[in-house]
């Protein structure tokens, strides 16, 4: 039984990959807080990630799909929600290119559900209530050799996906002008670490080498990234959330700029010694393979804003990060087995089959 006298905070998307993190910081640091998690548990969501906090007396999770406007009305109609925050999404850019309504629907319309249900309870007095939208720096669109992407960055999204996040990114604004719904936004970079589903660069590369299977490289691999640590994301929105403005953007990345090509090498070589491999061993595996659609070329974040307003840091190198990462996926083989059976087998036959160049 959830305890009225707390506040009652929703975090959607918490059985994913960001969300689990967020879920976990949250429900640990802040016992005065209920905890609702939200999650539909797609192909992408997996309550085994949140399984050392189940028993916690402040963590509650909700089934359901935030598609769904009469199910997200009666939760948040039950539930009185001070604040959101919203990570629920569809967030691969390969499977928008395939499936662009789907990211439509949930990213968009689920947005929309959420924000009108929270106007509903709270229209006639905002007084401490907040919805906090997580958000992505693909809404900036991609970058030339030189120079950042800033909170004033015009959005330009090229994907289906970042178009879905640029759309609903301006619903939350519009709410807040419109409605006087109180709101913060955060545009995040490439994130890496434990949980994140076999889909995205790094955990993918480290399921194929521990397979010896080859790793498909799109185009020529001079795509550049911004990487930051999963648990340094889930710290800022933890300061944003507590001591952001209202009404602000704030953009967060790692400081952390990698060709993928170069990182790939980087991972190869942790992983051989990990895998008592001969040195230059995974990197054989390095296949080139057909371009993604409207790759972006670059995204780097100037996280200036968060840095100088709010003290928020990236806790470690990347060096550091990937060998945690590593080591997690080493120590979670039953993990990685269960979300690769069944479904995933038939998402790498359709996405990579005909990918090679
Ligand atoms: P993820 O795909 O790992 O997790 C998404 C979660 O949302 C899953 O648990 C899934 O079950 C849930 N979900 C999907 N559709 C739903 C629906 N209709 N109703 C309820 N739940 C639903 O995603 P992630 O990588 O953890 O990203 C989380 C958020 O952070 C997304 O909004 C994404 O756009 C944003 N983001 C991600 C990154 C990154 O590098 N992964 C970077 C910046 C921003
Ligand atoms: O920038 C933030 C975004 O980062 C998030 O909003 C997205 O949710 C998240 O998926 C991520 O998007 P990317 O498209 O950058 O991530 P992905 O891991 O899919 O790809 C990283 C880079 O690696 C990109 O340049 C494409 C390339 N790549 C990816 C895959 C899956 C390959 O070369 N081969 C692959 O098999």
């Amino acid at each position: 039984m959830a305890d009225y006298k707390k506040k009652n905070i929703l975090v959607t998307g918490g059985a994913g990959f960001i969300g689990s993190h967020v879920v976990r910081t949250f429900v640990r640091r802040y016992p005065d807080y209920n905890i609702y998690n939200l999650d539909a548990l797609t192909y992408a969501g997996n309550l085994e990630n949140l399984k050392d906090i189940e028993g916690r007396d402040n963590y509650f999770f909700l089934k359901g799909d935030i598609t769904d406007a009469a199910f997200i009305e009666k939760e948040f109609a039950e539930k009185q929600f001070d604040a959101v925050i919203h990570l629920a999404a569809e967030s691969h850019v390969d499977r928008s290119i395939t499936d662009p309504l789907a990211f439509a629907k949930t990213n968009i319309l689920g947005t929309i559900n959420l924000l009108n249900a929270f106007k509903a309870i709270w229209m006639d007095n905002w007084d401490g209530k907040l919805f906090y939208h997580v958000s992505t720096d693909e809404v900036y669109g991609s970058l030339g050799a030189t120079g950042y992407f800033t909170e004033e960055t015009p959005y330009d999204p090229n994907s289906p996906y970042s178009a879905s996040k640029a759309s609903s990114d301006h619903f939350v604004r519009a709410y807040g002008e419109t409605y006087g719904l109180p709101y913060t936004i955060s545009n995040c970079s490439n994130n890496y670490g434990p949980n994140q589903f076999p889909e995205k660069l790094i955990p993918l590369f480290i399921n194929n080498i521990i397979n010896k299977n080859p790793l498909p490289v799109y185009g020529d691999g001079n795509y550049t990234r911004d990487w930051l640590y999963v648990e340094d994301h889930a710290e800022a929105i933890d300061l944003i959330f507590h001591k952001g403005q209202k009404n602000e953007t704030y953009n967060i990345g790692g400081f952390n700029e990698w060709k993928n090509i170069d990182l790939v090498g980087l991972l190869c070589r942790q992983m051989d010694i990990k895998l008592g491999r001969q040195e230059g061993e995974s990197e054989k595996l390095i296949t080139f393979v057909r371009d993604r659609p409207g790759h972006d070329l670059r995204y780097a974040i100037d996280a200036s804003k968060i840095h100088d307003g709010l003290g928020w840091n990236p806790s470690v190198t990347f060096e550091e990060g990937l060998a945690k990462t590593i080591e997690w996926y080493f120590d979670n083989s039953e993990w990685l087995q269960h979300v690769t059976s069944g479904e995933y087998q038939k998402y790498y036959k359709t996405q990579y089959s005909q990918t090679r160049i």
